[in-house]
């Protein structure tokens, strides 16, 4: 199934899409806490699915994405190119709807919770909580960061509000995390050196090279020099770190 619907193509997704799949590898924690979360369901519908992480071995999975060179990189067999707030599917569709990372790119988001509220019966959407303190580093040298990520991620008790959910679970980072989401590399400093992890994270993505690539050359000098590592020495002892992340559960 390939459909196209209302919405259009997801502009950022398609612009910084290719390659995504080489650094934002699922992580085998994250995938463990999800599936237990959609323990049970047969069909589920991953919206905002981008190249199908996290999704269970054991349901039939439906794709919904507004990308194209999202979807033309997930192995599905069952994918729609559709916006989370307009799913072409009717009330009660399936089992469970998944939703990792992605809400904070729905224009809409209280329309789009709606929609996995009326097409399935469970749901589980990992998000990001801007209210949330620490913060990571990385802010020190792109302060830019924090206004636009508060700007797009929706408060958390705009998404338990949403989906009516009656389970919040943390899932504290930990210092290997696979999937190279922007606090991944917490304490793998020199990862953001490399503009193929930069390119896979919409956050660095949407700042134009004239803001990103002098903050780049900050951490470099500082990471030669030993300041990061004396800054941050706290940090290299953690093996995890809560930034904020949370597993929000809704539905039988
Ligand atoms: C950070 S990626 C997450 C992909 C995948 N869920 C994962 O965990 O790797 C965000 C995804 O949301 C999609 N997206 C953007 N706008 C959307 C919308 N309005 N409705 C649904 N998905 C959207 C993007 O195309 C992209 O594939």
């Amino acid at each position: 199934m390939d459909t196209t619907t209302a919405g259009g193509p997801s502009a950022t997704y398609d612009r910084i899409g290719v390659g995504y799949h080489g650094v934002r590898r699922p992580d085998p924690r994250l995938h463990a806490l999800i599936g237990r979360a959609l323990a049970g369901a047969r069909t589920v519908v991953n919206v905002g699915a981008g190249t199908g992480s996290y999704e269970p071995e054991d349901a039939e999975v439906t794709a919904v994405d507004p990308s194209r060179v999202m979807l033309d990189q997930h192995p599905g067999r069952l994918k729609v190119r559709a916006t989370a707030g307009e799913l072409p599917f009717s009330d009660g569709a399936f089992d469970a709807a998944m939703a990792v990372m992605t809400v904070h790119h729905w224009p809409d988001p209280r329309a789009g919770l709606a929609e996995l509220r009326r097409v399935a019966r469970r749901q589980a959407v990992f998000t990001w909580d801007p209210a949330h303190r620490p913060r990571l580093w990385l802010e020190e040298y792109l302060p830019e960061i924090s206004a636009m990520d508060e700007a797009r991620f929706a408060p958390l008790e705009q998404v338990v509000d949403g989906l009516g959910a009656h389970t919040v679970l943390p899932f504290p980072i930990p210092h290997d995390l696979t999937d190279g989401f922007q606090t991944a590399f917490w304490r793998r400093p020199e990862h953001f050196l490399d503009p193929a992890v930069r390119q896979a994270n919409s956050t660095f993505a949407q700042l134009p090279p004239s803001v990103v690539e002098p903050a780049v050359e900050r951490l470099r000098a500082d990471l030669a020099s030993g300041a990061w590592h004396r800054r941050h020495a706290d940090l290299l002892e953690r093996e995890s770190v809560d930034y904020g992340y949370r597993l929000v559960v809704a539905g039988e």
